[in-house]
């Protein structure tokens, strides 16, 4: 999966829209690094993009701050996707011809990733056949070129070469990775979030599962092309966009869905927190409150997993987590065995601001083979990608048996 993405911004007024752009894919765990040309710099200040992306925006290539000054070429080796937006006349021309005379086109040229082309001009300029036969010489190297939109122009004209808005463009972006990264027709079963176990109408046990973990693995799945279906508990976060979303309170509802889902998956990622024990008996009536105590009956749920161990199939990759506090990597491969996994992710629930309920997390793999795969403490959106990257992988090799 992409981790690095290169955001080109030249110099048209759409460049203020490249600001949500650059918020996106940050938000989406990427890591965004903002090039500028100088004329962009008369529409954007560096500090927006600097702000939005973390990281210091280059201009100019011969910039003796820039750390990229002697081996400027370092952040075009380091890039998963550069997309310019917007992308002028100019830009293209430059591009077109490989001039490299700052920072964007120097990197434009020694780029060997895929680059996305969004353009922004003025319509006349967008159907002169200079600009045509530019883009066409950058389609024919390889470059994907977004269309523009129909509409006002903020030179006053009504007509084609408005950029496409940020939101179309990330579709389009996500579009080239799935093509690229190929996890079509992969079937991926994802649990997210906690279950709720009902004591009376108005009473459950739960747990402090958020559910974000579960959702961002589901998301980075759809971005890499896979065919997603997410079964989640009770959470607060919006659905995720084309991925078939199914709801569940309880252990029990989510056991059923699960193991009706998983004869049809070719991945499943256990992520849920699923409670272990719900209470005996539910009371149909709220129950009224006494003078003394309350001693409440708990029974074990089915382990989702364990079950969906049973009826694995050839071919299928399971994976589990391991919510530890202490004998971390112990309690992580014994559970490996005992559910019968290809690889479980050991997180440590213990450290603060990490884990459940948290935008944080920390991850380590343990595959069935013994390999280890140590991910280390960063933003869920970000572990994600990376262990979408790691179960494809695994995928591959199973299926490669
Ligand atoms: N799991 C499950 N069904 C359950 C409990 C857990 O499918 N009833 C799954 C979780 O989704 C997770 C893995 O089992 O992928 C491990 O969950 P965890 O809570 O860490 O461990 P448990 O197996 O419940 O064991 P313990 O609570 O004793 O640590």
């Amino acid at each position: 999966m992409p981790r690095t993405v290169v955001v080109g911004v030249s110099g048209g007024i759409a460049a203020y829209k490249t600001a949500y752009l650059v918020s996106a894919l940050k938000k989406q765990g990427y890591d965004v690094h903002v090039l500028m040309t100088k004329g962009a710099l008369h529409f954007v200040s560096a500090l927006t993009f600097e702000t939005l992306s973390g990281n210091a925006v280059l201009t100019d290539t011969f910039d003796r701050k820039s750390e990229f000054n002697v081996e400027h070429v370092a952040l075009a080796k380091k890039a998963d996707m550069i997309v310019v937006a917007p992308a002028t006349a100019d830009l293209i021309a430059k591009a077109a011809a490989g001039l490299a005379d700052d920072m964007l086109t120097t990197t434009l040229l020694a780029a060997r990733c895929p680059v996305v082309f969004a353009p922004a001009m003025n319509e006349a300029m967008y159907h002169d056949p200079a600009t045509q036969c530019n883009l066409e010489v950058l389609r024919r190297r390889g470059a994907y070129v977004m269309d523009t939109g129909e509409g006002y122009l903020a030179c006053g004209d009504v007509g084609a070469g408005r950029m496409r808005e940020p939101d179309e463009i990330l579709e389009y972006m996500h579009a080239v990775w799935a093509e690229l990264y190929d996890m079509h027709g992969v079937r991926v079963l994802v649990s997210a979030g906690p279950t709720r176990e009902m004591i009376d109408p108005v009473r459950y046990i739960s747990n402090r599962s958020s559910g974000k973990m579960g959702y961002a693995i589901a998301e980075a799945a759809v971005h890499a092309g896979a065919d997603v279906t997410l079964v989640s508990g009770p959470v607060a976060l919006p659905p995720v966009d084309k991925a078939r979303m199914v709801s569940v309170v309880s252990a029990a509802d989510m056991a059923r869905e699960m193991t009706a889902l998983a004869p049809e998956a070719d991945i499943i990622v256990m992520a849920a927190a699923v409670a272990d024990y719900t209470p005996k008996s539910y009371e149909p009536q709220k129950i009224k409150k006494g003078n003394g105590g309350m001693t409440l009956e708990l029974v074990r749920t089915v382990d989702v997993l364990q079950e969906l161990s049973k009826i694995k199939r050839e071919n299928q990759l399971l994976m589990g987590f391991a919510a530890e506090t202490q004998n971390f990597e112990e309690n992580a491969l014994t559970k490996l065995r005992s559910k019968n996994l290809d690889v479980i992710a050991l997180n440590d629930v213990s450290r603060e601001g990490e884990g459940f309920d948290a935008d944080q997390n920390n991850i380590r793999l343990y595959f069935r083979d013994g390999r280890v795969q140590d991910l280390g403490s960063d933003d869920k959106t970000v572990l994600a990608l990376r262990i979408i990257d790691e179960i494809k992988n695994a995928y591959r090799q199973l299926c490669a048996r």
